[in-house]
């Protein structure tokens, strides 16, 4: 077992703070690799150790525990050899002290629940940027035990993150801010150095967001802004969701590391995604056939090129044409004037729907997110909208916008519970003419 003066002088000593002085807040930003996560950890577990102590470790969105820090603090128990504390199954603690770290995420936390964060010691906030000010609000006079801390760790997204405009942009002498990069971090892996390297080399607006912690250029190029991807995150009721159809996109695996996803949209309200690694043509088949089943879905857009033309074909096969559309992304656009390409086309239909005049609701994910502002726009000599390519997009995030690309799937077209499209409409492109953008989604 590891004694806590060993265990300090493995945390950086940028971070020491965290355990020699007292503050209200401390806000520690930057980019990927400074340590943040490991220092938060590791500092908890001493403070665990010292006094009885109650952690909060919140985020904004915690749909299972396996998304929260759990893991990293149950890997550094092992790590450290901690006898002392004890891993159970929703919460960690000490035996010695009684000190206890719970899990929570603040978007869907009840009045109830709140009301248990009132003894809090410690709160740490992982993953800032996520944070919204609604969730802020009801936090920070919950937390309010005398001498009682919050802990923030976050990599800048936007501007305006919420967090930052409150916490960290005029700090008072009760918070302590700081910014903390890879360089920052002396245990920070060659392969992380390697990655930062070539990002600054290939892409140094990525490079400076990435990994030197400053907010996302809200460039010109950039298609959806992130405030009102943000708006559309915030929890809201939509009275039409349920009788609206439902609409499912459905992006299937290229190759490699790439994921299957299904998105499911009603009308304003998209708040349902689904995963799948790793799976033959066959086994999407199988396993959209089960959704067919149980979801009764008015239309399932899929993307037709590669394995997905496979996918379609089986379920052609199986008797499911009329549901299904086989979209092509880099097809002619419906509205050939005004897209390159389908997708174009389709990613713009979402970005309408985003930024429309009616609220819309999507379910808050950090990785939906990232993918979402993280495709560029330019237009080619005709003055049509085209999207940066896939594979460049692939290599600036490292990984597939999948999540995206499904949702954006689900705006191929306009759907109708009644059928394929309103029967008024002599083509899909009247249709998009006739109606209004609230009206289309
Ligand atoms: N105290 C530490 N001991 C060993 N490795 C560390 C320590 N702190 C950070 N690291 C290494 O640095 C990497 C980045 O740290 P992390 O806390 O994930 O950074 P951030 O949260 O700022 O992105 C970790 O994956 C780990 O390999
Ligand atoms: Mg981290």
């Amino acid at each position: 077992m590891t004694d806590n003066s060993t265990i300090t002088a493995r945390i950086p000593q940028i971070f020491a703070p965290l355990l020699t002085q007292k503050k209200r807040i401390k806000f520690f930003y930057g980019g990927r690799g400074g340590g943040k996560s490991y220092a938060f950890a590791d500092s908890l577990l001493i403070k665990g150790c010292q006094k009885k102590l109650l952690i909060a470790c919140l985020r904004e969105v915690q749909d299972s525990i396996k998304d929260s820090v759990y893991r990293l603090l149950c890997s550094r128990i092992k790590h450290y050899r901690l006898k002392d504390y004890r891993i159970l199954e929703n919460k960690i603690v000490n035996r010695s002290t009684g000190s206890e770290f719970i899990f929570k995420g603040l978007r869907d936390t009840d009045a109830q629940k709140i009301k248990s964060l009132e003894g809090v010691d410690i709160a740490w906030i992982e993953e800032g940027q996520t944070i919204s000010k609604r969730s802020w609000d009801i936090l920070s006079p919950t937390i309010r035990k005398d001498g009682s801390e919050i802990w923030i760790s976050m990599n800048r997204e936007a501007p305006d993150d919420p967090l930052w405009q409150l916490l960290a942009a005029h700090p008072d002498e009760r918070s302590l801010v700081v910014k903390v990069n890879y360089y920052d971090n002396p245990f920070c892996p060659e392969e992380l150095k390697l990655q930062a390297e070539k990002c600054r080399r290939d892409s140094p607006d990525d490079y400076e967001h990435i990994w030197l912690g400053l907010p996302c250029k809200q460039g010109a190029n950039q298609l959806i802004p992130p405030d009102i991807i943000r708006r559309a995150f915030e929890p809201k009721y939509i009275s039409s969701s349920s009788s609206s159809a439902l609409v499912i996109g459905l992006d299937v695996a290229r190759f490699g590391d790439d994921k299957t996803v299904f998105c499911f949209r009603r009308g304003r309200s998209c708040q349902r995604f689904i995963v799948l690694e790793k799976q033959d043509v066959v086994s999407v088949a199988d396993y959209c056939q089960n959704i067919i089943q149980d979801w009764q879905p008015a239309r399932i857009f899929l993307d037709s090129g590669g394995v997905g033309g496979g996918v379609y074909d089986v379920l052609v096969a199986r008797g499911f044409r009329r549901l299904l559309r086989a979209v092509n992304f880099g097809s002619r656009a419906i509205r050939e004037d005004r897209y390159v390409n389908r997708r174009a086309e389709m990613w713009d239909n979402l970005r309408e729907w985003l930024s429309g005049s009616l609220e819309v609701s999507l379910i808050a994910d950090e990785d939906l997110l990232f993918e979402l502002i993280n495709v560029n726009k330019s237009y080619d000599a005709k003055g049509r909208l085209q999207l940066e390519s896939k594979d460049l997009i692939k290599k600036r995030l490292g990984r597939s916008p999948d999540k995206a690309d499904a949702l954006a799937l689900t705006f191929a077209e306009p759907v109708y519970d009644a059928g394929p499209a309103n029967p008024q409409a002599a083509s899909v492109e009247n249709l998009f003419q006739t109606l209004s953008t609230d009206s289309k989604w």
